[in-house]
């Protein structure tokens, strides 16, 4: 986000990428088809996607097939599976259009820099005002939460954005689960520092780990998603594998990769770019098309894989769910 780049030379042609029913047509089959084949369909992605393209997106399986089996693709949520007036995105720009700061700051080739990040086995650390302290196993999280797909609108403060089908467990259920004392109001999300193993890590000008933070009010609304696969498969490594944040209100930087901890605390949390780029990027960051950021309009959003720009709406969309949360917070 230092270096905005909001009109890249990378763009796909129109032609060159495939409409929703490609991804729609390519659920039917994983369905379909039995678990081994799974791994072989995902490891080749030009049978997902037809038609020429430029680059591989490499998008590499995070968890071996036996523990996949039962559980991708998971069941379609029926209250966030269609996002009124739009396709879901070709998964094509969704991994290989990445803002993965640890890697690399050039969105296009993060995905050429992750195959040395290691993502098994991965343990979230759970710590700070509650009754249930400790080291989670993934694998138990996302066995003990069943998964669900949601299809959400992902709006980045960079102006653009993308429909996704993500695959997750609610925040509010491992919140309530981990149970949270009263004087908890806030939970941070923290992630990872592997130099030997990320790129950008080792030449970037940054405090790492990527760290985030809600209010406990907008972290128990159900909206907020724990991620751990997406298009009906586990996360590539570029969106954030093995677990990530989805927020679909708030601008995409809140929407923090590869969380190792979360803390739960009285006061309210430091956040990543809030504290590199205090005047461009708040704590809240709701997307709000009447509050432009100081260096560009948020009115409009370019809509990655159509050639068109579209009005951004209040909250993104979700105010319904969200808006009562807010005062004069922004
Ligand atoms: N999380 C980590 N750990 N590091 C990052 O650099 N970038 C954020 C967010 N989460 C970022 C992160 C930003 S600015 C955006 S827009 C989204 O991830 C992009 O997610 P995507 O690459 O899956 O589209």
């Amino acid at each position: 986000m230092a270096n905005v780049i909001l009109h890249p030379e990378w763009h796909l042609k129109e032609k060159e990428a495939s409409p929703e029913s490609v991804y729609w047509s390519r659920k039917q089959i994983l369905r379909g088809f039995g678990t081994a084949s799974l791994a072989t369909i995902l490891s080749s992605p030009e049978t997902i996607f037809a038609g020429p393209r430029r680059s591989n997106p490499n998008p590499s399986l995070q968890y071996d097939p036996s523990f996949l089996k039962n559980l991708f693709p998971p069941k379609r949520s029926r209250s966030f599976s269609f996002v009124k007036g739009r396709t879901v995105t070709p998964e094509i720009y969704a991994s290989s259009y990445n803002n993965y700061y640890e890697f690399t700051e050039r969105k296009e080739d993060v995905w050429k820099y992750v195959s040395r990040f290691r993502t098994r086995p991965w343990t979230i650390k759970i710590g700070g005002l509650v009754k249930k302290p400790r080291r989670y196993d993934l694998e138990f999280l996302i066995r003990k939460f069943s998964l669900e797909e949601r299809v959400y609108r992902f709006r980045c403060v960079e102006a653009w954005s993308m429909i996704l089908p993500w695959v997750g467990i609610p925040l509010q259920k491992l919140i309530r689960y981990v149970e949270p004392h009263s004087k908890a109001r806030y939970l941070s999300f923290i992630g990872w520092n592997k130099p030997s193993q990320a790129h950008g890590q080792r030449y970037g000008n940054y405090s790492w780990p990527y760290y985030e933070a809600l209010r406990m009010d907008e972290a128990v609304n159900e909206l907020p998603l724990l991620v751990v696969g997406m298009y009906g498969h586990p996360l590539t490594k570029q969106n954030g594998a093995p677990i990530r944040l989805i927020v679909p209100w708030k601008y995409g930087f809140k929407s923090m990769k590869g969380i190792t901890r979360i803390e739960f605390s009285s006061r309210k949390p430091h956040t990543f770019w809030n504290d590199a780029v205090p005047k461009e990027y708040g704590f809240y960051a709701n997307v709000n098309p009447k509050r432009p950021h100081p260096r560009w309009s948020q009115a409009y959003e370019r809509v990655l894989g159509e050639r068109r720009k579209i009005r951004t709406l209040p909250y993104n969309g979700y105010g319904k769910w969200v808006a009562k949360l807010y005062k004069n917070e922004v």
